[in-house]
């Protein structure tokens, strides 16, 4: 299967609020495909995190890389999240080359649908916690050089080092 060609930055779409997808799209083959090619797309790449607008699709749809497997994740949530944040490096596909230090929270707690259109809950935390909290920044528009607060490699997208 053929992988999907990235979204890179800056483009409008990684700008954009994802639409949710309605849970009887689910079933339909183009959604099934789709879900395929991010995970595929995700592991040629070495991502460890991928989400729709990344592809050039504008629905709430993110592949997590977790120690069971990539889970897909529909119109997902963070309902609940740590106090405590931590700093840690972090990089995204759709802009190539750069990585710097982002804070997140420790921990968080995701709610969505599954690939089949279940209730899915997701507890992360440390880098899974981080992946979740990078892919629902996505389907938000945001990115994590919006929150970056050092860059360790590369330049930010309008040349800055620092923030
Ligand atoms: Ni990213």
């Amino acid at each position: 299967m053929p992988i999907l060609e990235l979204t890179l930055h800056p483009h409008t779409l990684l700008r954009s609020k994802l639409r949710e997808v309605p849970p009887h799209e689910l079933h339909s083959s183009a959604i099934q495909k789709l879900i395929d090619q991010m995970i595929e797309t995700m592991f040629a790449k070495n991502g460890v995190g991928l989400a729709a607008n990344q592809v050039g699709r504008d629905i709430q749809i993110a592949i997590i890389s977790t120690q069971d497997g990539p889970v897909a994740v529909i119109n997902p949530r963070i309902v609940r999240k740590s106090f405590r944040k931590e700093v840690s490096e972090e990089g995204c596909l759709s802009i190539p080359g750069l990585f710097g230090m982002v804070k997140r929270h420790q921990r968080v707690t995701l709610e969505a649908l599954d690939r089949h259109g279940k209730r899915l809950r997701m507890e992360g935390k440390g880098l899974l916690a981080r992946v979740i909290q990078h892919e629902l920044d996505h389907l938000n528009g945001f990115l994590c050089i919006d929150r970056m607060s050092k860059v360790t490699h590369g330049t930010m997208p309008d040349g800055r080092k620092k923030i």
